[in-house]
């Protein structure tokens, strides 16, 4: 429960497909981080499959190690750089093995890399997976490469992802890439670039797609989704400057929502993530419109301070974020709500803090990643500000918000005691082989015996029972 509350978005996974006929080379992916980062990864291994590679769980086969990585706070790089370290034992063993670092780190850290961490042979930055059939050539031929180019229009709209290590029910489809809003605390307009939106044209298809291969349900993802806007191509920032055909025929996150959920009126449709400033009625609106789509925003604040906020650089103060929320609740009224949280932010003072606590209280979120400040290095508050908030007081108050958060949590899971529910299956629970793990479409989790249900399907749930985070109940039929 804990770990779900702190830092679930740094984990590490490897990731392995079904093999490719006729290829001979064995790759192993690891990622961490995001949804992104994950996604990434399978269109990495998509662009590498017709490179010859197959994926493999086995770090000690390869013939190539991939790291997608995060550099979003230091524990996250700290991670990594253990990874190598066992990526290096294990090369002891078997030279011919290539080791590549992807993401976030390799954009940072550039060509660095190859000097701090002699056994890296190529880096690739997010922007340039496409390179990797060139890269790879000069790596089989001795020597190291980099691409960390970033790009003003790269989407990826054009590969078709392998779905790695997944359920077969739930998927990721990304929509936009990089981000422009600089909150100062952030690393990701530094290593992720300018934010692009990709051709709605090519989402739809691949949402078709999956729903063909028996998926049910998708989550768009993007580090803004709320201000995707394709108008035939181009940053954001340009539209002004768009033709007028353009403009009348442009298309903006409600109307993509919209298109996704006519399309596949079967299929669950989540979003992540939601920033609050970009966030508009249309698409409050159209969630409601459309049953499939789930009543679900992760909706970071940060903090519930408005003069922190201001020193972060969100476009939003305290009060227009609780507006925002009064505004959810209206038109959604069983709608979901989760957050993120950054404790001990340069000059936080106590009473700041106490605004964040108030401000949970308001909302009570259903759930929360909440972090402790880490300074990273290149962005506007490394460069402006002192990291001035002892790590004693951070851990505090971190340990503060969480516990607020867990009796929210539990005080949310409450409320559907005695209520049925409907609930995707996904997988077996992890506490016993004789019960089924799924969602309700507030994200929350519901566990139930097995009977003769199977994974994949929508399954109404009875809730006798809960814990702070999961509901415990019987299934009463097909949704
Ligand atoms: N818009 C993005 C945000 C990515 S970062 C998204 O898709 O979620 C995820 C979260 O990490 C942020 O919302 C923030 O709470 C936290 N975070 C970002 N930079 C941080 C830093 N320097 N120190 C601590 N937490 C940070
Ligand atoms: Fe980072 Fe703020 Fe963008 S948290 S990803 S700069 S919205």
């Amino acid at each position: 429960m804990e770990e779900k509350i702190i830092d679930e978005k740094i984990q590490g996974d490897a990731l392995v497909i079904e093999g490719k006929q006729g290829n001979s080379r064995k790759l192993y992916i690891e990622s961490y981080g995001c949804q992104m980062n994950f996604s990434d990864s399978e269109i990495v291994a998509s662009i590498l499959a017709g490179e010859g590679f197959n994926t493999t769980a086995n770090l000690e086969d390869a013939d190539l190690v991939l790291v997608n990585t995060c550099s979003i706070r230091d524990k996250a790089e700290q991670t990594v750089r253990k990874r190598l370290e066992k990526y290096n034992a294990v090369k002891k063993i078997n030279p011919k093995m290539k080791v590549g670092v992807l993401g976030c780190m390799a954009e940072r850290l550039k060509s660095k890399f190859l000097e701090e961490e002699k056994i890296v042979d190529m880096v690739v930055g997010p922007d340039a997976y496409k390179d990797l059939p060139n890269l790879l050539e000069e790596v089989d031929a001795g020597r190291d490469a980099v691409n960390v180019i970033l790009s003003k229009d790269e989407t990826y709209g054009d590969i078709s992802p392998v779905r790695l290590g997944g359920n077969g029910v739930t998927a990721f489809v990304s929509i936009t890439r990089g981000c422009d809003n600089m909150c100062t605390f952030c690393v990701v307009p530094f290593t992720r670039g300018r934010e692009r939106s990709r051709d709605p044209q090519s989402i739809i298809k691949e949402v078709n797609d999956l729903a063909l291969q028996g998926y049910k349900e998708i989550t768009l993802l993007g580090q803004n989704v709320d201000s995707y806007l394709w108008y035939g191509g181009g940053l954001k920032k340009d539209f002004k400057n768009a033709s007028e055909i353009q403009k009348a025929t442009a298309t903006n996150f409600a109307d993509l929502l919209e298109m996704v959920a006519e399309a596949q009126p079967r299929m669950r449709i989540r979003f992540s993530t939601s920033n609050p400033q970009d966030m508009t009625e249309d698409v409050l609106h159209s969630m409601a419109k459309y049953k499939n789509i789930c009543n679900y925003i992760h909706l970071p604040v940060q903090s519930g301070s408005s003069r922190i906020l201001k020193e972060m650089n969100r476009q939003h103060t305290r009060e227009e974020y609780m507006a925002l929320v009064d505004k959810i609740r209206e038109i959604i009224p069983d709608c979901a709500i989760s957050q993120d949280m950054i404790t001990g932010f340069p000059t936080e003072t106590e009473e700041d803090h106490k605004e964040t606590l108030s401000l949970m209280e308001y909302v009570k979120y259903d759930f929360g990643f909440m972090f402790m400040y880490s300074e990273r290095p290149g962005t506007m508050a490394a460069r402006k500000l002192e990291d001035d908030v002892p790590l004693e007081v951070k851990k505090r108050r971190l340990t503060e918000i969480v516990d607020l958060q867990q009796r929210h949590s539990a005080y949310r899971t409450k409320q559907f005691v005695g209520k049925t529910v409907e609930v995707l299956i996904e997988k077996e629970s992890k506490k016993s082989d004789l019960e089924w793990s799924g969602r309700t479409e507030q994200n929350t989790v519901a566990v139930f015996p097995k009977e003769n249900y199977k994974v994949g399907d929508f399954v109404l749930v009875k809730i006798e029972d809960c814990t702070t985070a999961t509901l415990l109940g019987k299934a009463v039929g097909y949704a």
